[in-house]
C-alpha cells in the first residue's frame, strides 16, 4: 500500500508507516531506493526535521544510513515520533531541540551530536518559515524572524558545519570533507510580491551557498542548494488543499502535480552521498518546472 500526497494512514503489508506528514512514502518505499545504503557510516543534521520537507529528508538520509539528527524548536512530540519511527525500522536518530537563530543553541546542537556520533559529515540547512504580508504592512518584527531564521540559521549552521569538517579531518566514508544542502527556494530567483521578506532570504540564501562553496571547494567541502518548487507541506497548505486552490497552483507547474517531500528527500540523498561528488556551488530546483516561466508557453 502506498501513501502519496494525503494524510491517509495505511499500516501495509510491505512495512511500517512511517510519517505524520504530509505526503512521505512508505518506510518500504523508501528503502526500495537506496539498497546500496550510499550515506553509511556518516552523520547528518537536519534542522527543522519535525515536519514537512525537513521531516522528508531526515527520513530518506536515515534509510540511505546517515545517523540523523532531528532537530526541531516546537512539537517535541513530532520530532520524537520521528525518531523513534526511525530508530524503530533499523536507522539511527537522534531529536535536538535548537533554535537555528540561537549561536549558543546552534553551538550546543553540534556538540551533542559530536559526543553522540563522533562528527558530522552532512548537514540539511533546512529550517525556514514564513511570515507574510503587504509590503507597506510588513513590520520590521516580521522581516527580521523570518531572515533570523531562514538565513541567519543557515549561516549559523553552515558555519559549525565548516568548523567540524576542518577540526575532524578527511575520513574514509566520503570522497568530501562534508557536505551541506541549504533549503532554498524557487523563490531565490522568482520575486513573489507579498512575501518580500521570505523572498529576500532566500535569495540571501543563493549568495551565502556559492560565496561559501567557492571559498571552501579547496578543502573538499561542498556546498549546494535545493530549490524546492510547490510541495505538500504544511507551510503551504492554503495553497494546496482545495481542489480550486489546487488548480490554481497547477497553471504554475508545467508539470502538473504538487511535489512530495518525497521529491526533495531524493535530491538530499544525491547531494549528501558521492554520487554528486563533482558538483559544488549549484541550486538543483525541483519544481516540476516551477522556474520556466509556464505562463510564456501561451504568452509573450
Ligand atoms: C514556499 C511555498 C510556495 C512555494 C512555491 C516555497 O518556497 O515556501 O509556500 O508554495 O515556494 O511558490
Amino acid at each position: 500500500m502506498r501513501r502519496r500526497n494525503n494524510k491517509t494512514l495505511r499500516f501495509g503489508t510491505e512495512g511500517l508507516l512511517i510519517s505524520y506528514a504530509v505526503g512521505v512514502g512508505t518506510q518500504a518505499s523508501i528503502e526500495a531506493l537506496y539498497p546500496h545504503k550510499p550515506l553509511a557510516g556518516q552523520t547528518a543534521i537536519v534542522t527543522g526535521a519535525n515536519s514537512g520537507i525537513g521531516e522528508g529528508v531526515a527520513r530518506h538520509l536515515a534509510v540511505a544510513g546517515a545517523n540523523v539528527v532531528v532537530n526541531y524548536v516546537v512539537k517535541p512530540e513530532a520530532a520524537k515520533a520521528i525518531v523513534d519511527d526511525i530508530n524503530s525500522s533499523g536507522g539511527s536518530a537522534l531529536g535536538i531541540q535548537a533554535d537555528v537563530g540561537d549561536e549558543a543553541g546552534v553551538e550546543a546542537m553540534f556538540a551533542q551530536t559530536i559526543e553522540k556520533f563522533g562528527t558530522v559529515d552532512i548537514l540539511v540547512a533546512n529550517a525556514g518559515l514564513q511570515r507574510d504580508a503587504a509590503f507597506d504592512a510588513m513590520t520590521l518584527e516580521q522581516w527580521e524572524f523570518v531572515m533570523k531564521v531562514n538565513l541567519t540559521g543557515q549561516f549559523l549552521c553552515a558555519r559549525a558545519a565548516v568548523r567540524e569538517f576542518k577540526r575532524r579531518g578527511m575520513r574514509d566514508v566520503s570522497a568530501s570533507l562534508g557536505k551541506i544542502v541549504h533549503m532554498s527556494s524557487v523563490h531565490e530567483t522568482i520575486p513573489w510580491g507579498g512575501h518580500v521578506n521570505y523572498a529576500s532570504s532566500k535569495g540571501g540564501i543563493l549568495q551565502l551557498m556559492k560565496s561559501l562553496a567557492q571559498e571552501v571547494a579547496p578543502q573538499k567541502i561542498r556546498v549546494n542548494s535545493i530549490g524546492p518548487g510547490a510541495i505538500k507541506t504544511p507551510i503551504n497548505t492554503a495553497a494546496w488543499s482545495t481542489p480550486e486552490a489546487e488548480a490554481s497552483l497547477l497553471k504554475l507547474i508545467p508539470y502538473d502535480r504538487v511535489g512530495s517531500v518525497d521529491d526533495i528527500g531524493k535530491v538530499a540523498v544525491f547531494l549528501a552521498s558521492d554520487m554528486s561528488e563533482y558538483i559544488t556551488g549549484q541550486t538543483i530546483f525541483v519544481d516540476g518546472g516551477m522556474t520556466l516561466y509556464p505562463g510564456f508557453a501561451t504568452g509573450g
